[in-house]
Parts: structure tokens; C-alpha cells; sequence
């Protein structure tokens, strides 16, 4: 069953209560929260005091995708404020191993990300290890960009890996994901689909929802 983690990146953040409550009425299934460090991409973003806050308003799924440097010297406290799920990028540290056993560490679910310009088959060592793969469909940075069509292959590569070797890690895709890059994902063997600017420009949160799952 496919699932959809609305981006919060493009919420209204002075309404962010209600936003998360609109999102779970919605019919969504995660959370993602974008974590950037202004060194890793070129853009700061939202971080701990927010996850905290956040935590404390709603049982959903919080998926925390950290674009950040040195990522291990962050991994405790972004589990310790309330993920349930927290990726890093593959490119950010030369330990991903040691990245990935230190999310697991907390009891969370513990995800790889790689850039578009990444190879998917550098992340094979590390397959059996993790809970999910992020792949990223745009350069990380920024929501509002379009769809890189060049990553599909990826997701395939991934979905066929998997079932080669009796692994159960999910596949998400984040950046430039709707209703028509989103259906691409799917058939590839995407499990959850990010979706921040396509999904919050709706009035009503159902409908990208349902455009989505394609139901
Ligand atoms: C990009 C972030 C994404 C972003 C997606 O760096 O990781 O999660 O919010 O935004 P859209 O869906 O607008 O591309
Ligand atoms: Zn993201």
C-alpha cells in the first residue's frame, strides 16, 4: 500500500498546529520534516525546537530527513526529539555504516538518501542495514523544483535488488512529486511518496491525497 509524507517544508508554519491536523484529516500516512543546515545545501531550514513542539501535537509518523554535515553529531538528538524515522545522506559522511547503526540505535527506523548525481549501486553494502532508501528525485535544497525523470531507474534498480535478495527495505522518493511523477514512482516500486509544494497548494488536503494513492 502505497504511502504519502506530506513535505512541511511548504506549510504555513505560523499555523503549523492545524496544519498537521489538516494533514492527518487528510488521509496522509507520515510526517516528513526537512532538516537543513545551510552547509550540506544551500538553504537553512527547521531543526530541533520545532520537532519538539511538533511531537507533542501529533501520534503521526515523523520522518526526519536530514541535509546536514557531520550528521552523527546530530543523529541522537533528532531521535531523542521525537522522530520515528531518520535518514541521512549517503554523501554527507564517509561513515554511513556507523550513521545508520547509531538511528537504529534509538529503535528507529533508519533510512540511507541519495543525491541525483549518486550512483543507486554505491549504496549496496548498505542495503541489508537499513529500513528504507530516500531517493532523491530533485537536487536537496529546495522544495517548488521539478521532477529529474533521470532517477527513475533508480527505483527500479532498488525494487528489483531487494527482491533479488530477500531484503524488505521501502523505497521513498522526495522532490517534484504529482499526481503525473508520482504515478512514474509507483510503477517503478515506490512505497511513500514525498510530496511538499503539490500537495499543500490544494484547498482541500484529500484530494492530492487520493490523486496520489491513485484511488
Ligand atoms: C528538498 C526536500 C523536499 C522538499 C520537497 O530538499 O527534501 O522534501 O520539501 O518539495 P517538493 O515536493 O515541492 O519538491
Ligand atoms: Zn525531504
Amino acid at each position: 500500500m502505497l504511502k504519502i509524507a506530506p513535505s512541511l517544508l511548504a506549510c504555513d508554519f505560523a499555523e503549523l498546529k492545524q496544519e498537521v491536523t489538516r494533514v492527518k484529516e487528510s488521509g496522509a500516512d507520515i510526517l516528513h520534516f526537512d532538516v537543513m543546515d545551510g552547509q550540506f545545501v544551500p538553504n537553512i531550514s527547521i531543526g530541533l525546537p520545532i520537532l519538539e513542539s511538533l511531537r507533542k501535537v501529533t501520534d503521526m509518523t515523523i520522518d526526519t530527513h536530514l541535509m546536514i554535515e557531520n550528521p552523527e553529531q546530530m543523529i541522537d538528538a533528532f531521535c531523542e526529539a521525537g522522530s520515528d524515522m531518520v535518514s541521512v545522506h549517503f554523501e554527507a559522511t564517509p561513515h554511513i555504516h556507523r550513521a545508520i547503526q547509531q538511528i537504529k540505535a534509538h529503535d528507529k527506523l533508519a533510512g540511507v538518501v541519495i543525491n541525483p548525481g549518486t550512483p543507486v549501486e554505491s549504496l549496496s553494502q548498505i542495503l541489508g542495514d537499513v529500513d528504507f532508501v530516500l531517493i532523491m528525485t530533485v537536487n536537496p535544497g529546495f522544495g517548488g523544483q521539478s521532477f529529474i525523470e533521470s532517477t527513475l531507474n533508480k527505483i527500479t534498480w532498488l525494487d528489483e535488488y531487494r527482491n533479488e535478495h530477500n531484503l524488505n527495505f521501502e523505497i521513498e522518493v522526495d522532490g517534484g512529486v504529482n499526481e503525473e511523477t508520482g504515478a512514474l514512482c509507483k510503477a517503478q516500486g515506490a512505497d511513500i511518496l514525498v510530496a511538499g509544494s503539490y500537495y499543500f497548494k490544494h484547498e482541500d488536503y484529500k484530494e492530492p491525497v487520493h490523486k496520489l494513492k491513485g484511488d
